[in-house]
């Protein structure tokens, strides 16, 4: 939420925050905006509302140099995506770039307004700018002036600084990320590592509370009391290329279509296939699986659908209780703690402010936390105690795909080692799962080959008004994800529940005009599904039905609209599997429909707000 890039160097700093802001556009893109210090060490300053293509069309007409800068794109928390709104925000002396909430800025903002200042913007950050100022007026040096200021602050924030005739860069954190990157002859800092990796690998994650001084030869780190603190240089694995989706349209296409080989990356580090055996070998930290009495869940958003499904193969075959949790509700909620449970919070980024917040809050309560994480050097990655990668690559569209389905084979493997470490796996059944799992790519890769039918599918029911999406047992979170992609990309209402739930309300939308996508693999609730469809067929529901069908299987009991033939499979292999034609049918409808695939309206890839 918000990408930070800032830079202090020896050569012009404009096309390095640029080139920056692009890598981190994935973070916020409703407004861009950059400062730098020009050669007559005043601040220039050039923002543009949407895209940063247009802060680069303004750059170009108007360029704008110097060697010290900082850079931000946006999503928007506070007042609308307007120029305005756009940061850096300045004050006489002073700009800052702001990832966070600032939780008290109504209260700071009337008291500037009683001492005279007059505010540009809505936003909670602007006060930041002046507080700088105050305290420098005050006769404070550069970074007690920050210092000073930032004691007032109540909220979230990571923040780049740049103060008028100062020739440094001052980077803060509490509760947002915001990272170093340690060049020669140059110092960067940014929000993650993605948009420095072409200038050094050589990174400083900093703790909550830690200012940083960045001058070109370097950077000093104190505590709130201007105390020195020490944090190791830890050397990047992100990969310097700015990934590119070709041949594909769009990301999201591309990441739905590399889930063959994602899946089978992040297997490999999860079985010993020699053997068809679970072997967590990839688990980084330490997990005691025996010791574990009770399963923890917490995520957002389509990390929140695996943890679901995961919740069903946790309980059918490791039978330990299991709850999943929105991360937002968690804390909140005042849980008690639960000692021998082993939370798991699973999240793409890594860093997700809620599952951050309740990352943080069951570890204080003396849990164990294993984090399902896709970025490497993520928050979330650093600090839970054990770490389950996802091989899914960098996901760049906005809608989860990849990420989703290899945090379910993550999960799959979980529950498995979960029911060996608790003697309730035999290796029959261990080995079928394996097998099983070790064939989903395959699988994938047929389930890839219905693209046309999701596409002509896509055609007919682009102009819907809703859409209800129905499926039982792990094929149920299946809904609700299928619901998700469909609303977040196509900006079509959907609805996403279990099947016998349907005639306790939802049933009274169904009529002609409605499509209703049942998530049906032939499992053993596979009859209790068929019911269901029935009863929506019987009020004119039109009915797309995925389902497998041939195999010695038999074919669909009633007619539906349209079939999306599966290929047969087991109980981990369907929510993998039948979540991809729900990615397509999305996919395409947006497409039809003509909104911003990979960036969505109102959306960021990173949320780091609560
Ligand atoms: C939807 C989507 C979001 C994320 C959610 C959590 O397509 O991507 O719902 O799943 O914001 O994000 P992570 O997994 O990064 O914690």
């Amino acid at each position: 939420m918000c990408g930070i890039i800032g830079v202090i160097g020896e050569r012009n700093a404009t096309p390095i925050l640029v080139e920056g802001l692009k890598r981190l556009e994935y973070r916020g893109y409703d407004s861009a905006g950059i400062a730098v210090i020009t050669r007559d060490g005043s601040i220039g300053i050039t923002r543009s509302k949407g895209k940063l293509v247009n802060l680069e069309n303004r750059l170009a007409e108007s360029p704008c140099t110097g060697l010290v800068g900082i850079g931000h794109t946006r999503w928007a928390t506070h007042g609308p995506p307007t120029e305005k709104n756009a940061h850096p925000h300045q004050s006489r002396r002073c700009a800052v770039v702001h990832n966070g909430i600032i939780e008290n800025y109504q209260e700071l903002r009337r008291e500037l307004t009683g001492q005279g200042v007059t505010f540009a913007s809505d936003t909670d950050t602007e006060v930041i700018p002046y507080l700088i100022d105050r305290e420098l007026d005050r006769g404070a040096e550069p970074a007690e002036a920050v210092r000073a200021a930032i004691r007032l602050l109540q909220g979230a924030y990571a923040l780049g600084i740049l103060i008028q005739g100062a020739d440094l860069l001052i980077a803060v954190r509490r509760g947002s990320p915001l990272i170093l990157g340690i060049g020669e002859g140059e110092n960067f800092i940014a929000s993650d590592a993605t948009p420095l990796v072409p200038y050094t690998r050589r990174m400083v994650y900093l703790n909550d509370d830690d200012l940083a001084v960045l001058t070109r030869t370097n950077v000093r780190i104190t505590d709130l009391r201007g105390h020195a603190v020490e944090r190791a240089v830890k050397i990047s694995q992100v990969s310097a290329d700015l990934t590119d989706k070709w041949p594909y349209r769009h990301f999201m296409q591309k990441e739905i279509h590399e889930q063959p080989t994602a899946l089978g990356e992040t297997l490999k580090g999860l079985i010993r296939a020699s053997d068809l055996s679970v072997d967590l070998h990839d688990l980084q930290g330490e997990v005691d699986f025996s010791q574990v009495k009770a399963v923890n869940i917490i995520a957002c958003g389509t990390s929140y659908h695996a943890g679901m499904v995961g919740s069903y193969w946790i309980e059918q075959l490791a039978r330990l209780p299991v709850s999943v949790n929105i991360a937002s509700e968690f804390r909140y909620r005042e849980p008690p703690s639960l000692p021998d449970a082993l939370t798991v919070v699973i999240s793409q980024s890594g860093e997700t402010a809620d599952t951050l917040a309740a990352l943080r809050f069951c570890r204080a309560q003396g849990q164990k936390v294993l984090g399902i994480v896709n970025v490497p050097e993520s928050t979330i990655a650093r600090e839970a105690d054990g770490v389950l990668h996802t091989q899914a690559g960098p996901e760049i569209g906005v809608a989860s795909t990849k990420a989703f389905t290899t945090q379910l084979m993550v999960l799959a493997c979980l529950s498995l080692a979960l029911a060996r470490a608790h003697g309730r796996l035999t290796r029959e059944v261990e080995r079928a799962s394996v097998e099983e799992l070790m064939r989903v790519p395959a699988r994938l890769e047929q389930v890839l080959l219905q693209d046309g039918v999701l596409q002509r599918i896509a055609g007919r029911f682009m102009n819907a008004r809703g859409f209800l999406f129905m499926g039982r047992g792990t094929c149920f979170p299946i809904a609700l994800e299928g619901a998700l992609k469909l609303k977040e990309i196509s900006y079509i209402h959907a609805e996403g529940y279990a099947a016998g739930e349907m005639k306790h309300g939802p049933i009274a939308l169904i009529d002609e005009q409605l499509p209703v996508v049942a998530v049906a693999p032939r499992d053993p609730l596979f009859d209790k599904v068929v019911s269901n469809l029935e009863e929506a067929r019987a009020r004119g529901g039109r009915l797309v039905v995925i389902t497998s069908g041939g195999h010695g299987e038999e074919k669909l009991p009633f007619a539906a609209d349209h079939v999306i033939a599966m290929p047969a499979c087991g109980m981990f292999a369907a929510p993998i599997l039948y979540v991809v034609p729900l990615q397509l049918l999305a996919y395409h409808i947006a497409v039809l429909k003509g909104t911003d695939v990979d960036q969505p309206r109102n959306l960021a890839k990173s949320v780091t707000v609560e």
